[in-house]
């Protein structure tokens, strides 16, 4: 433990075992903790489990290169510094790696003096770009569009890099506007499927007598109306996912039907009596609790328990107190570069207004309010009048930031007396002042107020 350097997690990646030998030796050396890894595909998994500080990896390497890692990382991991190795130099090369995203280019051979100095060099510019981030010492973490660097969506991010990897049926719930859609294509395209379609099917928007010919197609002369056979989103689908949301509208009728799929991993067109195989990975959301409706008998027992394999459960936004800001930032960002302007900063105070509103929309309610805000405020910092006015009044009366001293104390002496059975020889020992002080505090037509329920 030196203080004079800086500890790091740092990520080797080489296909000789003897170079990641003398590296692994160098750095842990320096006191930096050191993983390796002998390819990119064990580099990736490693990175999934554990992000680090930074990537050092050799630029050739059977199978997966060393710039396709560079990708990767620069895609995924925002507070990842990468390094590039290459006993190949070349001016091609290294222009490459820089282009690619790699803070730092070392030719072999090098000396340990010009590793450390490199190593330095990196980590010197990830903590630059660190602070320079507004909200949170953690790396916040992007997949697909989804960000979040709260507890809770780190472990919803792992989730979906497990369901990613899998073929099972997932199940995402959640309320409303927290994300699931967003998970959803975050699965489909971060898997094997990724090239074939990902079909979104809202199965509470279509009428009960459309969504089965809309979902297993039909054969011509099935209905009146049917002049045509037309395939349906499972055909549409085929190789790829299918995506069922509000999946707990489904009729009962509608219900046993996508049990049968699910079951037979096959589809009848709506006036065919014969079957077709499909390859779809089935993915549904709801954001209604379904086990509570298997309890009440309007959602199937046995199709619940087909969906529910994997589970991901999307938290609230209020529950993501360290998302809020690096959301807000995000959209502020993002519908600035629209309107070709300036991204907006939020003052304090609307930041602290911002953390404590209950978003009952959640993440579809703060991208709207934001798109709002950078549409309408034509200054650079965004304070707590530009915000909608039932968020700053609604965020005042939870957090109790309107109150007054005298109210705060009012109320506890109000409680403290209420919990010893309104003896206030007891009361003023507990609140440490003396009886005549309470008296005295008690005749304020505050203190004197009945102990209202929700106080
Ligand atoms: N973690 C996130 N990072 C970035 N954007 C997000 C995130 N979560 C949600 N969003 C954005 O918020 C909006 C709502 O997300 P989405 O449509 O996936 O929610 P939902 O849970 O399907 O909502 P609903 O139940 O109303 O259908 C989208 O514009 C989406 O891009
Ligand atoms: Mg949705």
């Amino acid at each position: 433990m030196t203080e004079r350097c800086e500890q790091a997690r740092i990520l080797v990646v080489d296909d000789s075992a003897p170079t990641l030998e003398v590296l692994q030796r160098n750095l842990s050396a320096e006191g930096h903790q050191v993983f390796t890894a002998l390819d990119v595909a064990s580099a990736v998994a490693l990175l999934e489990d554990s992000p680090v500080d930074l990537v050092i990896t050799d630029l050739k390497m059977p199978r997966v290169g060393g710039m396709d890692l560079v990708r990767h990382v620069r895609e995924n991991f925002r507070d990842t510094e990468v390094m590039m190795i290459t006993g190949y130099p070349s001016i091609e090369g290294a222009v490459q790696a820089i282009k690619t995203g790699a803070e730092e280019y070392l030719a072999k051979p090098f000396t340990d003096g010009e590793l450390s100095a490199a190593v330095q060099r990196a980590l010197d510019k990830l903590r630059i770009r660190k602070s320079n981030v507004t909200s949170g010492a953690q790396p916040p973490m992007m997949r697909h569009g989804l960000l979040g660097e709260s507890e809770a969506m780190r472990k919803v991010l792992q989730a979906v890099s497990k369901a990613a990897s899998a073929s099972a049926v997932v199940l995402i719930s959640g309320e409303s506007g927290t994300g699931k859609e967003l998970v959803a294509r975050a699965i489909h395209y971060g898997s094997a499927r990724a090239s074939a379609p990902f079909v979104p099917v809202n199965c509470g928007g279509i009428p009960d007598s459309l969504l089965e010919s809309e979902l297993f197609g039909h054969v011509k002369g099935a209905f009146t109306g049917a002049t045509e056979s037309r395939a349906g989103f499972f055909h549409t689908a085929d190789g790829g996912t299918i995506f069922l949301d509000e999946v707990s509208e489904t009729s009962a009728s509608m219900q046993v039907k996508l049990l049968r799929v699910l079951q037979d991993k096959e589809v009848f067109m709506v006036g065919s009596s014969r079957s077709r195989k499909v390859d779809v990975r089935i993915l549904a959301a709801t954001n209604k609790d379904l086990l509570a409706l298997v309890k009440k008998g309007i959602f199937r027992k046995d199709l619940f328990y087909r969906l529910n394999v994997i589970t991901i459960a999307l938290p609230p936004l209020r529950d993501r107190d360290d998302d809020i800001l690096l959301l807000a930032n995000h959209f502020a960002r993002r519908f600035a570069e629209e309107l070709g302007r300036s991204q907006p900063r939020f003052s304090e105070q609307a930041m602290t207004v911002l953390k404590n509103y209950d978003w009952p929309g959640n993440v579809r309610e703060l991208e709207n309010v934001i798109q709002r805000l950078v549409l309408m405020t034509d200054g650079d910092i965004i304070h707590v009048p530009d915000l909608p006015p039932l968020m700053r009044f609604s965020a005042l009366r939870s957090t109790g930031l309107n109150r007054s001293l005298t109210e705060v104390e009012a109320e506890h002496i109000r409680n403290v007396l209420a919990s010893v059975g309104g003896n206030k020889t007891r009361a003023a020992e507990i609140l440490g002042i003396d009886r005549k002080t309470l008296r005295e505090k008690l005749r304020h037509p505050l203190a004197g107020r009945e102990h209202s329920p929700e106080s």
